[in-house]
């Protein structure tokens, strides 16, 4: 598969890195796009692609792209993507798919029309712990889930300019963060019914601290937290009426886990694969691809809207809009 990358900065790097640990030539970086040409060029001399556009319009034509990988801040997300949906291409999208639900509906409607493949970049979903992990969900071994325990913590340095901290960059820990317990708890318990949250603002008025119950139509419950103020515990557990699971700190990122029965036996299942780990969803978005598949069932379209919609209502509840929303939500 040939990728088309669009923005440069860290995620972009981490991705283009990531693909060189895959198998030879499964999937490739053929091009780069910036809003700089003088940026493109820096990145495609440093990893050796050979196609570099000063605009993302110059990425989206090439003909030798067949997938765009979306690397620009959150707010940027939906015009970029459809850019490259227009086009023709297929596209994945860095998480938070949209700055909001409405944008998600639209991109989704979009990529319908174009016939095109769409997903979120919901990576930490195709980690090889996390594939374990939903295959002993599917089994019961754990019981009925009561509970999903997850928090996502970092500290980041007070800086008015840095994505995390600007609202026009659409920061704050819950879009960028916070998205990862959120995922999390969909993927164990399915979209909840009742949400509550609250939430502690950062000096430049975005959510720097916040904390989101969840209930479910099964009885299950997600007690949640994200902040960009401090190192958190970054663990995820889901716990079962048979059995819990506890995954090692970053529970996101490639790692081990443990499964602990009721009478306390303890199964341990490691892991320790190398790099990122950003890899492992481009050989979904390569196998769905290949078999003309419009989605991945394992990362639904419907699913990212209803995550997209959770954190609209988190964030109804604790009072953020980005500056490019209207009141309410941007229809
Ligand atoms: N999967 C993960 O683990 C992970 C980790 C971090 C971030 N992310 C996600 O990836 C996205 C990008 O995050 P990042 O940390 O890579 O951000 P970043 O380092 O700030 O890079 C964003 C890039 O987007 C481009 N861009 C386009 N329009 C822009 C604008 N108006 N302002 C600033 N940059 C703009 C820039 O590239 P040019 O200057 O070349 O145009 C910039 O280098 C976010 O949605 C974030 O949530 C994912």
């Amino acid at each position: 598969l040939r990728w088309g990358v669009l923005g440069t900065g860290f995620i972009a790097t981490e991705f283009i890195k990531d693909l060189g640990l895959l198998p030879g030539g499964e999937s490739i970086v053929v091009a780069v796009g910036s809003r700089k040409q003088d940026s493109a060029d820096a990145i495609g001399d440093r990893f050796g692609i050979a196609a570099r556009y000063g605009s993302c319009e110059g990425l989206v034509a090439d003909p030798n792209v067949d997938v765009v990988y979306v690397a620009t801040p959150h707010p940027m997300h939906h015009a970029t993507a459809l850019l490259a949906i227009r086009a023709g291409k297929h596209v994945l999208i860095e998480k938070p798919f949209t700055l909001n639900a409405a944008e998600a509906r639209d991109l989704v409607r979009e990529a319908e029309t174009a016939g095109t493949f769409l997903m979120e970049a919901m990576w930490s979903r195709f980690l090889p712990h996390m594939v374990e992990i939903q295959d002993i969900l599917a089994t019961g071994r754990l019981g009925k889930i009561v509970s999903v325990i997850a928090d996502h913590g970092q500290w980041f340095a007070e800086d008015p300019k840095f994505r995390l901290f600007a609202p026009e960059l659409g920061g704050g820990a819950l879009l960028d963060l916070g998205i990862y317990v959120v995922s999390f708890a969909s993927m164990v318990l399915g979209p909840p019914n009742k949400i509550r949250a609250a939430s502690e603002p950062a000096f430049t008025g975005v959510d720097a601290t916040t904390s989101v119950i969840l209930q479910h139509a099964g009885g299950g419950q997600a007690v949640l937290n994200t902040t960009l103020s401090a190192e958190s515990s970054n663990r995820a557990v889901i716990v079962g009426t048979e059995a819990r699971l506890e995954i090692d700190s970053v529970f996101y990122r490639p790692n081990s886990y443990s499964v602990i029965d009721r009478d306390g036996e303890v199964q341990r299942h490691e892991h320790n694969e190398p790099g990122f780990g950003l890899r492992f969803q481009t050989q979904e978005v390569a196998l769905r691809i290949a078999e003309g598949a419009r989605e991945s069932a394992a990362m639904p379209l419907s699913e990212t809207i209803q995550i997209m919609e959770t954190m609209d209502e988190v964030r109804q509840q604790i009072g953020l809009r980005y500056p490019s929303e209207r009141d309410p939500l941007r229809p």
